[in-house]
């Protein structure tokens, strides 16, 4: 009598069955009638379906990404507004960096922070098991508080200004090519994934996707 074999067991099968849909399930091998459960050593399963990981991941990488580009743009105007003497245009300069340095960066910052903390929190990557992430979340955190607390303030203060003075033109200038510094950074770590796994990260866990794509010499993984 087969049937009341699965009919005493009904919640493995369910298991499985999730697993499957969350795109988990490591294949033939898992099937309910050999491993009925997951071992709790095992520790947490992604919980983020595949293909909305990829849809999150892509999103988090624009907004990344774009948030390089808007710094480049705002280091050009700076430069710009600090070697020309036409008046017109170092006030053009300060008008659109003040436009892109407050309204556009906050939302971008706060854009790629909460997308991040999505893909770690969800996924096998966890916000605190590898360096790489935990440096991103640092280098997050202190732009977002160097934007808020420093740069809007100097902004401001330039746009106001008609003609700003070049030693407070030149004060945003070094900040902002020392974010683009640590954004780029941040860009490499996402890339290499360097330093391998926090303590909490060592912990037995299923194979993680979230690693660096070559192991280091020597290692068997
Ligand atoms: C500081 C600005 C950030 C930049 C420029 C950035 C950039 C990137 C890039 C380019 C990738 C794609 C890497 C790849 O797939 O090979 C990525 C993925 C990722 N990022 Fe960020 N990121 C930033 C902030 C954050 C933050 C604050 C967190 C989390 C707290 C985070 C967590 C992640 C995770 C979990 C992935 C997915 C890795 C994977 O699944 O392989 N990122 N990021």
């Amino acid at each position: 009598m087969t049937h009341t074999a699965s009919k005493k067991h009904p919640e493995p099968v369910a298991s499985a069955g999730s697993a499957v849909r969350q795109g988990t399930a490591p294949g033939p091998a898992a099937h309910p009638a050999t491993h009925p459960r997951t071992p709790p050593a095992a520790g947490r399963v992604r919980r983020l379906p595949r293909r909305w990981r990829k849809a999150i991941l892509t999103f988090h990488v624009t907004v990344a990404v774009g948030w390089v580009g808007i710094e480049i743009v705002q280091l050009l105007l700076g430069l710009i507004g600090l070697s020309t003497d036409d008046a017109g245009l170092v006030r053009a300069t300060h008008v659109v960096m003040e436009i892109l340095g407050i309204e556009l960066i906050a939302v971008i910052a706060w854009t790629t922070l909460l997308t991040g903390l999505l893909l770690a929190t969800a996924t096998q990557c966890g916000l605190l098991k590898q360096y790489w992430i935990v440096t991103k979340l640092v280098v997050n955190i202190a732009l977002m508080l160097n934007g808020h607390f420093f740069l809007q303030h100097w902004l401001r203060q330039q746009a106001e200004a008609g003609k700003a003075t070049e030693s407070l033109s030149l004060q945003l200038v070094i900040s902002i090519g020392t974010a683009l510094v640590m954004l780029v950074s941040a860009t490499a770590l996402s890339v290499y994934k360097p330093w391998g796994k926090t303590r909490r990260g060592r912990r037995p866990a299923p194979k993680s996707s979230c690693g660096p794509a070559h192991p280091p010499h020597g290692s068997s993984v």
